[in-house]
């Protein structure tokens, strides 16, 4: 509260808020960020990385009074309902996982007012960012936490700036003014081009500097072994920064050891995040969500049938696609508890975002599963016609749906992924 009358960035909110703890030897920061809504990985093929679920095992094999956790913000890709219903659910997760401080960009913090969650509501995490409204935000742009490590104070400072709007010349005012101690700065930058990356670094005198890139994988931005270190935190919650702070007795400033911690499916899952999992399914399941998905009209007039109505004609492929598993894609999702999220439902039924095509379960269930006109293409001319208006050459479309994210065996097996779908008569 020494810093409450600090101006930077933005003249508006309170100064830095401030928290303790006691540690040994070193501490350990924890950085994410860009989760753009990546709760969970979608599970349709092995080796997937990411998931809420995950990342206590890797939290919690750093002691709470040795760590700081800190979430970079650009918590949500959209401000869709669903998006909106995602934020929610992590700030949740930020709280039940222990962080200490959670950056939100102008977008989060547009999202935070508008569900109501930021104005007089407490969290177990500090919230900053340098897009608080004077007129209606009573809220920090910088956090510090103090550790006594090996019984000398050490100091976390994270302050957050927009380089379109600050300069670098301020953040190292900032950081000067903060009291004589072993200070560990830590630059959240926003906005900010390459170009002026080595400025923001060169001056702003944070030891780290953290600029979100597009890119899943954590990176250091800057030279290897110069200071300050610039980091992005990598996107989707795939991977965690694990930032190890050692204050060598000989030195004069903190050394920082980056290393990127990937979240692996073989981690075990926390409960009580997969609880909070389960109620976001909830959640998206009691929404209108599928409901009210935009569809488009399929051209020249044409309408999905239904595979049920391939059948009549056909009895033999329709007896052999049955077999496969095409034929429960959409079990499958109901097994996982996804069979009323759009962004599952959408490869494992025919047509969902067009008319005519899957709308709910109880609405149109003949268009669940990855029916014939997934591939062959929509069938009203087809039918109406007897068989003499031509379908759609099918071998292109597993890509739509068999893409590296959710198939990962396919690129390079595409023969044997044929192989198990044959339905057809061979010639
Ligand atoms: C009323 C009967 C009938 C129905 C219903 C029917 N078909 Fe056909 N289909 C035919 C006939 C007849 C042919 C053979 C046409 C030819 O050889 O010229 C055919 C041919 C095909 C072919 C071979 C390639 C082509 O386009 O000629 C595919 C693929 C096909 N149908 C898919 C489907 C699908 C998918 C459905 C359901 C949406 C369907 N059919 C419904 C009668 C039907
Ligand atoms: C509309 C999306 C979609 C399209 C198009 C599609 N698939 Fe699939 N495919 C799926 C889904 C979803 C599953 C998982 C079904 C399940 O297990 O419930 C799947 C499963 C499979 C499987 C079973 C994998 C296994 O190991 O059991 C094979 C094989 C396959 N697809 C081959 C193909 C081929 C070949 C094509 C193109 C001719 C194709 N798929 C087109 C969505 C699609
Ligand atoms: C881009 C299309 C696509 C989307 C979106 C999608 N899936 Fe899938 N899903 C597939 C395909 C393709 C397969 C089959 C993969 C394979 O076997 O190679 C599959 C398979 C699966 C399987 C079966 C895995 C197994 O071990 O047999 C599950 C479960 C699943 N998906 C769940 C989901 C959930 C949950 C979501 C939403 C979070 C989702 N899918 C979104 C295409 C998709
Ligand atoms: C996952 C994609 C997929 C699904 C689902 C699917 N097919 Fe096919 N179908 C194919 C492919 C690929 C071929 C092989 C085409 C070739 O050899 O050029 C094929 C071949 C056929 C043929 C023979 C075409 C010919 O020219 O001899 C018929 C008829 C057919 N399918 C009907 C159906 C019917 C009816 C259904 C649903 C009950 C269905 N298919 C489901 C992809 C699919």
């Amino acid at each position: 509260m020494l810093l409450a009358g600090a101006s930077c960035p933005s003249e508006t909110a309170r100064g830095p808020a401030s928290r303790s703890a006691q540690t040994g030897e070193s501490l350990v920061l924890f950085f994410t960020g860009s989760e753009r809504g990546a709760l969970k990985p979608c599970g349709c093929s092995g080796g997937q990385l990411g998931g809420l679920s995950k990342r206590a095992a890797i939290f919690n094999a750093v002691p709470s009074q040795s760590r700081m956790i800190l979430d970079a913000g650009d918590l949500v890709a959209d401000d869709g309902e669903q998006d909106l219903i995602k934020f929610g659910v992590l700030f949740e997760a930020y709280q039940l996982l222990g962080y200490d401080v959670v950056h939100l960009t102008e977008r989060d913090v547009e999202i935070g007012h508008n569900l109501g969650l930021l104005r007089g509501r407490d969290y177990a995490f500090e919230i900053i960012s340098s897009h608080w409204d004077a007129t209606r935000d009573d809220r920090p742009w910088a956090f510090r936490k103090h550790f006594a490590m090996r019984g000398r104070d050490v100091f976390v400072n994270v302050a957050s700036f927009d380089a379109q709007i600050d300069t670098a010349e301020r953040a190292a005012i900032f950081f000067d003014s903060l009291p004589e101690a072993r200070n560990v700065n830590v630059l959240i930058l926003q906005n900010c081009p390459v170009e002026a990356r080595k400025h923001w670094a060169e001056r702003s005198g944070a030891h780290c500097l953290l600029c979100p890139i597009d890119s899943d994988d954590p990176q250091v931005l800057s030279e290897p072994d110069t200071n300050p270190v610039v980091i992005s935190p990598g996107r989707l919650g795939r991977h965690i920064v694990r930032l190890q702070v050692n204050w060598p007795e000989s030195n004069t400033g903190p050394t920082l050891h980056f290393e990127d911690v990937p979240v692996e499916e073989t981690l075990p899952e926390d409960e009580v995040l997969v609880h909070l999992y389960r109620q976001y399914q909830q959640l998206v399941g009691e929404s209108q969500l599928l409901e009210n998905y935009p569809r488009v009209p399929l051209p020249d007039d044409l309408r999905f049938v239904g595979s049920e109505n391939c059948a009549s004609c056909h009895e033999y492929e329709y007896s052999r696609w049955k077999t496969k598993a095409h034929a429960d894609a959409f079990a499958t999702l109901a097994k996982v508890g996804s069979n009323r999220d759009p962004e599952c439902v959408v490869c494992h039924v025919v047509g969902m975002d067009r008319a005519s095509g899957f709308v709910t379960e109880e609405k149109t269930p003949e268009m669940k599963n990855v029916g014939c006109e997934n591939c062959h293409g929509p069938g009203s001319e087809h039918v109406r016609t007897w068989g003499q208006a031509v379908t759609v050459e099918p071998r292109a479309t597993c890509r739509d749906c068999h893409t590296p994210e959710h198939s990962s065996g396919f690129a390079g097996h595409e023969a044997e992924y044929m192989q198990k779908i044959v339905h057809w008569r061979e010639p």
